[in-house]
């Protein structure tokens, strides 16, 4: 617990100032099981397959709450429980939800039915499984405003920029300088997805070191940041599922989940950096550089050149271990109504840039930097091609 003179908002608490003894997990996992008309959306009745496991989880006494919602063509399952994280009931429950949707995309022919799911059991946990992970557990404090982000047809580095401007960058998060909490500083836990290996780095100590690492979206990528008194501030989900899968077999389409207010970050200060359409390897055949395109959920569907890739924000608060949105109150397990951010009008101005952006990087056709770097490519001829013309490659004069 901060000391009173550190604590601007005496009466907002801080961790350790929880009503609900113990502590909560909240579980994000996704995965692309199928969608309609090409890499779409899921259909209606694979999200209530989905529900319907989660339910059943509810009411054996191994979740506290959920909400199923969707990106683009992924299904993301919000989660809250009291079982820690990378727990095996809670993943075997989500691999079950996907299953369930996945038989739903089978029966109705959907294009992709099952792509994420990599084996045919489940064997413990859905990491290195297919699905995509961001979990947290943490002391709930009194009022508890967290964000949940989700992504389309990108790859796990693209919440690295956004997050070191959140988390790092003064000129983004005014709170660094201004709110003695914020002030303290970060430690960024950076993960190579390329040799599965991971490093807790200080900021602002170690900016510039950071920086070196985050700047190379190629191999490293942002997996969780701490505040250094109030605990975890932020989780992403950085399976690599081409190189898990050895061959290409759908995006990352990364999720975070990040905490916010009272000495983290301010809700609009976690937003803002949305505001810049930046560069995210995915999109189409997960080989090209689009611009990332801020939309509500009911907008997320691919619709140019299978993009442009998407980006999602949902609001919620966790309440004695359960969701709340715009919900009433005590409203059922998996009935929500989550604040959209980036549903609305303001967010124009940058859609539209993220489309003249995307527009103009497919003026590169299949040239670099149009398309990503060949180790990058999820599919490639370039084996074939070679070794086809390899009789007729000449020595250079
Ligand atoms: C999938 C995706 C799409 C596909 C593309 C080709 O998440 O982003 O861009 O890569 O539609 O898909 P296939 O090879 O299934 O025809
Ligand atoms: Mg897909
Ligand atoms: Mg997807």
């Amino acid at each position: 617990m901060l000391s009173a003179e550190l604590n601007p908002h005496a009466d907002f608490a801080f961790v350790g100032d929880s009503k609900m003894p113990g502590k909560v997990t909240v579980s994000l996992i996704k995965a692309d099981v199928g969608s309609i008309a090409g890499h779409s959306r899921p259909h209606p009745k694979m999200m209530e397959a989905a529900s319907s496991v989660l339910a059943k989880g509810v009411k054996d006494g191994l979740l506290n709450d959920y909400y199923v919602t969707r990106c683009g063509d992924d299904i993301q399952l919000l989660m809250t429980h009291t079982k820690g994280e990378n727990n095996k009931q809670i993943h075997e429950l989500s691999w079950n939800a996907f299953m369930s949707a996945a038989g739903e995309a089978k029966k109705m022919h959907l294009y992709a039915a099952g792509q994420d799911l990599l084996s045919d059991a489940f064997s413990g946990n859905v990491r290195g499984q297919g699905p995509g992970a961001a979990e947290m557990e943490f002391e709930e404090r009194p009022t508890e405003p967290m964000l949940v982000f989700m992504a389309d047809k990108c790859g796990p580095s693209a919440y690295s920029l956004p997050v070191s401007k959140i988390f790092m960058d003064p000129f983004t998060t005014t709170g660094l300088v201004i709110d003695p909490r914020a002030h303290l500083g970060y430690d960024i836990e950076v993960v190579d997805v390329v040799d599965h290996k991971k490093v807790l780095m200080s900021s602002p100590a170690e900016l510039y070191d950071i920086l070196a690492l985050l700047g190379d979206t190629t191999r490293y990528a942002v997996k969780r940041v701490l505040h250094r008194t109030l605990g975890l501030a932020a989780t992403i989900s950085t399976e690599k599922l081409n190189i898990l899968a050895g061959k290409y077999v759908g995006k990352d389409d990364p999720v975070m989940l990040v905490r916010c207010q009272s000495g983290f970050p301010a809700v609009g200060e976690v937003l803002q950096p949305f505001a810049f359409p930046q560069l995210v390897a995915g999109w189409m055949r997960g080989s090209h550089y689009g611009a990332w395109y801020p939309c509500g959920v009911n907008e997320s569907d691919p619709s140019y050149h299978d993009g442009p890739p998407r980006v999602c924000a949902l609001g919620i608060q966790i309440t004695d271990g359960k969701i709340q949105g715009a919900e009433p109150p005590g409203s059922k397990p998996g009935d929500h109504s989550p604040v959209d951010y980036f549903a609305g009008k303001e967010w124009d101005l940058v859609r539209n840039k993220a489309m003249e952006i995307s527009i103009y990087m497919r003026g590169h056709g299949p040239f670099m930097p149009g398309i990503v770097s060949p180790e990058d490519l999820e599919y490639t001829t370039r084996p074939e091609v070679l070794k086809k013309l390899e009789p007729r490659m000449k020595p250079l004069d």
